[in-house]
């Protein structure tokens, strides 16, 4: 590669997949989250961490405009994936949740069958032309989730019916069907046990390939298990943000030590 070359791909690489400026959000009167700038890189696992209450989840629903469906939050500042303002006017927030996936603590299948689940995003979305082909994106997402062996032979049962970690997987299978370049995933284990925790994880690990993971967790082994970056974030505050290795031995900030010493949270 020439050294023309070499300066072109540092600028990609450099160039952050989401970028946020200044944003605050308002509940109300309650102030949740303050001034945050963050860059956020792509094919990278970013986790959020920080004591309850901190604002986490409110800064990850920024990311794809889900507190756009809060009638009291208000958001201020502004943020751009691929250069691009997510809070523009012409933005469609129902294709940006396409682009931008997320998936819940809680997971939360339609009350479809396995297959439908999975078949509903890119229905609505157009991206299938033929039933060969929606077959064909339905068995892809499921491999992605980890969830086709398990899932082959009842694709036309329940969600509902499978197990909790499997209904996370089919949540993720969901999220990632409508390929997606941003995955959100809020506490995604919390409900899981270690078998299925560790399934999931592998699975990030896996996704990291192919999008920009941003996961909230309050396991701070998840944290430095999955992610590169983490972003510690207190009372609305982003207090510090890092190579993961540096934030968990040799955090910047008395309140990130603090908190991953467990003095508080
Ligand atoms: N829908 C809402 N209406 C009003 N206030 C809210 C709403 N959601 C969050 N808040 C407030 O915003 C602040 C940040 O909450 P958020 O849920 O983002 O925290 P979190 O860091 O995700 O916490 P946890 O770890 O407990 O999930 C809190 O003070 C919370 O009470
Ligand atoms: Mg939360």
């Amino acid at each position: 590669m020439n050294d023309m070359k070499l300066a072109e791909k540092a600028v990609r690489m450099s160039e952050a997949k989401i970028s946020a400026r200044d944003v605050n959000v308002f509940y109300g009167d309650t102030h949740a989250i303050k001034d945050v700038s963050v860059d956020i890189a792509d094919r990278t696992v970013t986790a959020f961490i920080g004591p309850s209450g901190c604002g986490k989840s409110t800064f990850l629903r920024c990311l794809n405009r889900m507190n756009d469906t809060i009638d009291i939050a208000r958001v201020e500042g502004e943020i751009r994936i691929d250069g691009q303002d997510i809070y523009d006017p012409s933005i469609d927030p129902v294709q940006l949740r396409a682009k931008v996936g997320m998936v819940f603590q809680k997971p939360n299948p339609f009350p479809k069958s396995i297959y439908d689940n999975v078949a509903y995003g890119p229905k609505i979305h157009g991206l299938a032309r033929s039933k060969a082909d929606l077959d064909e994106i339905v068995e892809r997402a499921l491999r992605r989730g980890a969830l086709w062996e398990e899932a082959k032979d009842r694709l036309h049962q329940p969600g509902t019916g499978l197990s909790g970690g499997q209904q996370q997987r089919l949540c993720i299978a969901r999220a990632v069907a409508t390929e997606p370049e941003v995955l959100l995933m809020d506490e995604p284990c919390s409900a899981l046990d270690p078998i299925a925790t560790a399934q999931v994880e592998e699975l990030i690990d896996d996704l990291r390939k192919n999008y920009s993971v941003v996961i909230v967790t309050h396991s701070m082994q998840q944290a430095a298990r999955v992610s590169q970056k983490t972003a510690f974030f207190h009372l609305g505050n982003l207090v510090e943000f890092g190579e993961t290795g540096q934030i968990f031995t040799n955090p910047k900030d008395r309140r990130t030590e603090s908190y991953i010493t467990g003095r508080i949270g």
